[in-house]
């Protein structure tokens, strides 16, 4: 981790093809999950990938990542707060020269860990909700309590993060009529709400005919929200933002993945938790940096990461999660 004294200073020119290397970066720290959205997975018992990254070896990975040009790190899953390690993790991360450190969780440990999570550097968190009613969410995540989620959710308001955003996923038919509720639960804590449209991913591919697309999600909440075109954010992926019409600091989020992808301008890299190196959501294409990582290599990390980068689809043919490729990717194992 030392090492990082010597960086060379990335260049200030903005003139660079953002595309010609990755700048943020997702980190799959572990495929397990405590749920099964039915969105994502099959059932409970999908398999996991055998083997994960230690502290060490993800110290590295970020290390390489860094010295590769990445500046914004987020950590997935699975469930990243199954992982032993993450707040160490975070910890670790924290110390690099980033300018984003965010991560994406089911909440269902956050009760306990948003505080030390906060202590250890993080800054921003992301919790995946899609219902606020007990029932459904049992049954859209195969068993889960609801109750332990928005005590999570009270926790991570409570510790000061700098940002606080909840995504849900809307089906049709089942969750799509409590937009307005997930709205104003989120506006009321400070939380910014953002609706997705199902991907067709996996297990989210058997779902084409439950899509809501952004547009009619963004026409049922047309009357809290000003009539302006929904932007993008510098920096903060694929999300649309429309502000809330009674208070300009409101806002809402819609990621469009199946009605409108997104691939041009991508600059985001995965790394699942064995270490490799995924350049697009929408592929199984990647290249393993595990042996690198292990042996604390972040020079071979840097080289692997410019070549797995050569591998991503090019942004102004490719679909995204409409391509066909897509239906056999495990987001579970990718961290989405
Ligand atoms: N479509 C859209 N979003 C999905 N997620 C997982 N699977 C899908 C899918 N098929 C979301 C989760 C979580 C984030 C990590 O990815 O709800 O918010």
């Amino acid at each position: 981790m030392s090492t990082l004294f010597h960086l060379p200073l990335a260049p200030a020119s903005a003139t660079r093809d953002e595309r010609a290397q990755p700048r943020a970066v997702r980190l799959s720290l572990t495929d397990r999950c405590d749920l099964a959205c039915l969105y994502c997975r099959p059932n409970r018992h999908d398999g996991y990938l055998e083997r994960r990254l230690d502290l060490d070896a993800w110290a590295t990975m970020a290390a390489g990542l860094v010295r590769a040009g990445v500046r914004r790190v987020r950590l997935t899953g699975g469930e990243p707060l199954l992982h032993r390690d993450v707040v160490q993790v975070i910890e670790r991360l924290a110390a690099l020269p980033l300018e984003d450190l965010a991560l994406t969780t089911n909440a269902t440990r956050l009760a306990k860990l948003a505080r030390p999570l906060r202590d250890a550097g993080l800054r921003r968190i992301t919790v995946s909700l899609d219902t606020l009613d007990a029932e459904r969410f049992a049954r859209l995540t195969r068993g889960g309590d609801l109750d332990t989620v928005l005590a999570g959710i009270d926790a991570a308001c409570a510790a000061g993060f700098d940002e606080v955003k909840l995504n849900a996923v809307v089906l049709r038919g089942e969750n799509d009529e409590e937009l307005p509720e997930l709205l104003r639960y989120a506006w009321d804590r400070g939380i910014v709400p953002r609706f997705l449209e199902v991907m067709l991913i996996g297990e989210g591919a058997t779902m084409r005919d439950r899509v809501v697309p952004a547009a009619e999600m963004r026409a049922r909440l047309a009357e809290w929200l000003v009539d302006e075109t929904p932007v993008r954010e510098q920096d903060r992926g694929p999300a649309r933002y429309v502000r809330a019409r009674h208070d300009a600091r409101l806002k809402v989020g819609f990621i469009s993945g199946t009605s409108d992808t997104y691939c041009k301008g991508c600059d985001r890299l995965r790394v699942s938790s064995d270490g490799t190196l995924r350049p697009c959501l929408a592929t199984n294409d990647g290249l393993s940096a595990e042996d690198a990582a292990r042996a604390g290599d972040e020079i071979r990390i840097d080289t692997l990461v410019h070549e797995a980068w050569k591998m991503k689809p090019d942004g102004e043919t490719f679909r995204g999660c409409t391509e066909e490729s897509a239906a056999s990717v495990s987001i579970r194992a990718i961290g989405g």
